[in-house]
């Protein structure tokens, strides 16, 4: 079986740039960005900071790296974070908070998008010598363990009163806030003026090879830049990426609806099974497999055999994603395989 009758469900980061992203990439004007001197980047990084509200924002080369640089802004070495036990800064950045900041990190039970902002609340600890000070409250948009889940406008309007309240910052890791944008119609300039810090990608279900934002304010950004330096996340002609950054701003996140629908009718082809974890907002489809015969990976082996890909997250957890490399016709392939593998 080729690479291009695979129907990829594992993530939305495998596409692959477009025939006109390319050509954008490749007409980029480009400069030294350590110098400054990237018009491409510096365009983008304008129009990323318009797009949420905020007054500036910074280029970094991954989605982990950004929300390293926005968690260093706003939590000092020892001090302390708090976040849900499934988010992506404390399961997949590999203790980097700890590690580069020097980041306490503390969770709330983990619930996905369904945060309760009085048990957030009562978790924050004041500032003072006898224990470690919260400073930073960081949430997940969409949230990527909680199946693509969407925190609702009203819960993140709450938990801003909490951290107003508290005197701490509040952070959005907003892989995928353009999905969460498309499902529930919030301008991005809504989600931008809740929070201090956000962290956005490019390189998820916008489909750019490479890239993400930290946005926040013109002091926040100046200090963010220098912490990028010393991350070893200083590029040079990085407009080219940058190119295929607004490339897909400018013609992939409308499209997520597409994601959406596609997403939906997985849903739909695996829900008869029981297996499906939660109700599928977005572009991820996340599978409970406790009650069926199959385990993760003996269910993603079956359905590679038929040239279906997924993500196995746990022994009994595995998921599912549409993105921009799925059109109908692999949708309806996949829906088939997935729907014969579990009724086997
Ligand atoms: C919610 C979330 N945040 C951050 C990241 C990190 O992005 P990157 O892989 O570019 O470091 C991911 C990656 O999938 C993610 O799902």
């Amino acid at each position: 079986m080729t690479v291009a009758e695979l129907v990829d469900l594992r993530s939305d980061t495998v596409t692959r740039p477009t025939a006109g992203m390319r050509e954008a990439m490749v007409a980029a004007e480009v400069g030294d960005d350590v110098y400054g001197d990237d018009p491409t980047v510096n365009a983008l990084e304008a129009e990323v900071a318009a797009l949420f509200g905020h007054e500036a924002a910074l280029f970094a080369p991954s989605g982990s790296m950004a929300n390293q640089i926005a968690l260093q802004l706003v939590v000092p070495p020892g001090d302390e974070l708090l976040c849900d036990a499934d988010a992506h800064v404390v399961t997949y950045e590999i203790g980097a908070a700890a590690a580069y900041g020097g980041i306490s990190s503390r969770t709330w039970s983990a619930v996905g998008a369904d945060i309760d902002p009085e048990v957030v609340a009562r978790m924050i600890r004041p500032d003072g010598y006898f224990a470690v000070p919260t400073r930073a409250i960081a949430v997940e948009q969409t949230h990527n363990r909680g199946g693509g889940g969407v925190i609702p406008l009203a819960t993140l309007r709450e938990l801003r009163g909490v951290a107003d309240d508290a005197g701490v910052a509040l952070h959005c890791d907003g892989a995928r806030i353009w999905h969460a944008h498309v499902a529930d119609g919030v301008p991005l300039t809504e989600y931008g003026r809740l929070f201090d810090t956000l962290s956005v990608c490019l390189s998820k279900g916008l489909g750019a090879p490479v890239g993400s934002l930290v946005v926040g304010s013109a002091e926040k950004i100046e200090r963010a830049r220098m912490i990028r330096k010393r991350m070893g996340g200083g590029m040079r002609q990085a407009g080219i990426l940058a190119a295929a950054g607004r490339y897909a701003l400018a013609h992939h996140v409308d499209r997520l609806a597409e994601d959406h629908a596609r997403a939906a009718r997985l849903a739909e082809a695996v829900a008869p099974f029981g297996v499906l974890a939660t109700t599928v907002r977005t572009n991820l489809v996340p599978l409970d497999l406790t009650k069926h015969v199959l385990d993760a990976r003996a269910l993603a082996a079956a359905a590679r055999e038929e040239g279906v890909l997924i993500s196995v997250l746990g022994p009994r957890t595995a998921r599912l994603v549409t993105h921009l490399d799925l059109d109908d016709e692999a949708v309806t392939r996949a829906s088939n395989v997935l729907a014969r593998v579990l009724a086997a």
